[in-house]
């Protein structure tokens, strides 16, 4: 670990998950030359922006929540599913501000997550085998084998659909839609007859009356721009090392590499190899970086990660997504807190409730059951607070779209009505109901960790 880093370094290690067989390596080397001379779609500075605020996250002082599409897609861009998608992070950071009494962090798990691990790297159908769908900046969906054939063009389609989406986002974060005073507009429009939206408009209510009297006292969006604007950011998952590679320039501020595709990225359970190209791309940048943590990982494994990773345990560097299974994480987790807890790690914990929980019905439909997705988010916090670690942020894969894809929720989403609207091109999404009633979840029980007298009624 210690040899020198460059963005190439990674391409002398062990690498999984990236695709070795696009049918002509010459293009996808273009590709890659191409992407090399396109602008960055993030600045370094706001890079070192988001890794401040996640240092907050790290001191307890904030919270974290990320989240978006398993993975996007070419077939369902559009500027309505970009703003559904960012308009529902808005109301669960409104909820888990209000409620949780803690700044919140808004990450989109969007503009640039597009590659996906695939357990198979094939699929037969009909005794027809070809390469498994591998997201759409390699192949397509479509099983054919014209299709399936990985594809360098698509890597700049998906830079180019990042840069559009990027925009977009920056504009609804800082042009008017995010002003508070919008609050009740980020309603959509399948919740609004819900529980959780009833809850939620007796909540926004009291936040219109606040925002009244400040208005009243002189405190406006022109006297405080922060009520008019949020801070967003982008993330995905550091899969396609080529890209990244292109994508990685050195930021003529600092003199420091960054890759620019995003401000945050993250290490997948599968690729997470000590001695493997993914933590050796990632450990040369200098961009907030964060790591999935499931059942088979040892705290002593985990040290030598983080010892990689953040080798001097800068605050906000590393967040740690633990993602056990309802299940697990009793058993898994507490030994791993109490390990970075006591080595001074700095890191941000964070909890996936998504990927240790998913199934497949008799019927052939991979879902997540909402109960289990519920209870893996309380087990976190539960177990966070027990080793006097905060319990930092939640990372999902949601859509503001009105899907079902994981089963139960308030308006309990039935085996037989999977097929409905199951839209995901990878795994089961939180739809927007699901996802407020987690985010009222965490705020209440953020709040009575906080506070031992509602603590104790609470429980
Ligand atoms: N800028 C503040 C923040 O991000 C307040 C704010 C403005 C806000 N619009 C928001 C908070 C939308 C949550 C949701 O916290
Ligand atoms: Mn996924």
């Amino acid at each position: 670990m210690t040899q020198r880093w460059t963005p190439a370094s990674w391409r002398e290690r062990p690498a999984k998950h990236i695709p070795s067989d696009y049918p002509d390596p010459e293009a996808l080397a273009r590709v890659e030359a191409q992407l090399r001379g396109m602008p960055p779609l993030v600045f370094a500075g706001e890079a070192r922006r988001l890794k401040s605020l996640l240092a907050e996250v790290a001191a307890g002082k904030a919270f974290l929540l990320q989240g978006g599409d398993c993975a996007e897609s070419f077939k369902e861009f559009s500027a309505d599913n970009i703003r559904d998608t960012f308009r529902l992070i808005l109301q669960m950071a409104v909820v888990l501000t209000f409620a949780g009494g803690k700044p919140v962090v808004k990450v989109g798990r969007m503009a640039g997550q597009f590659a996906k691990p695939r357990s198979e790297a094939t699929e037969t159908i009909d005794g027809v085998t070809l390469p498994s769908y591998r997201g759409d900046n390699i192949n397509g969906m479509e099983f054919e084998p014209a299709a399936r054939a990985p594809d360098p063009e698509r890597l700049i389609r998906a830079y180019s659909q990042s840069a559009s989406t990027l925009n977009l986002l920056r504009a609804f974060a800082g042009g008017g839609y995010a002003d508070l005073h919008n609050i009740h507009r980020w309603t959509l429009g399948f919740v609004d007859g819900s529980p959780q939206g009833a809850r939620y408009r007796e909540l926004t209510d009291k936040i219109s009356e606040a925002l009244d009297f400040m208005g009243a006292i002189g405190v406006t969006p022109e006297s405080h721009p922060d009520l008019a604007r949020v801070e967003f950011f982008t993330s995905h998952e550091a899969l396609l090392l080529g890209f990244e590679e292109a994508m990685t320039r050195v930021d003529s501020t600092s003199g420091d590499w960054y890759d620019v595709s995003a401000h945050l990225l993250w290490i997948g359970e599968r690729t997470r190899q000590l001695d493997g190209a993914h933590v050796e791309f990632l450990r040369g940048i200098r961009n907030p970086i964060g790591l999935k943590v499931g059942p088979t990982l040892e705290a002593d494994e985990l040290l030598r990660l983080i010892d990689a990773l953040n080798p001097n345990a800068e605050p906000g560097r590393l967040t740690l997504y633990g993602r056990f299974g309802a299940e697990k994480i009793a058993a898994r987790l507490p030994a791993l807190m109490a390990a970075t807890h006591r080595e001074g790690s700095q890191v941000v914990w964070a909890i996936d409730p998504m990927h240790g929980n998913t199934l497949k019905t008799a019927t052939g439909y991979k879902t997540r059951p909402f109960d289990r997705i519920m209870a893996e988010v309380r087990s976190f916090i539960e177990i966070a607070q027990a080793e006097g670690v905060h319990p930092g942020g939640v990372h999902l894969e949601m859509t503001g779209q009105n899907v079902t894809e994981c089963l139960g929720g308030a308006r309990a989403v039935a085996e037989g009505e999977l097929a409905d609207r199951y839209h995901t091109h990878c795994d089961p999404r939180l739809n927007g109901e699901q996802a407020l009633d987690l985010a009222f979840l965490v705020a209440e029980r953020l709040k009575a960790g906080r506070d031992p007298a509602t603590r104790a009624a609470a429980e």
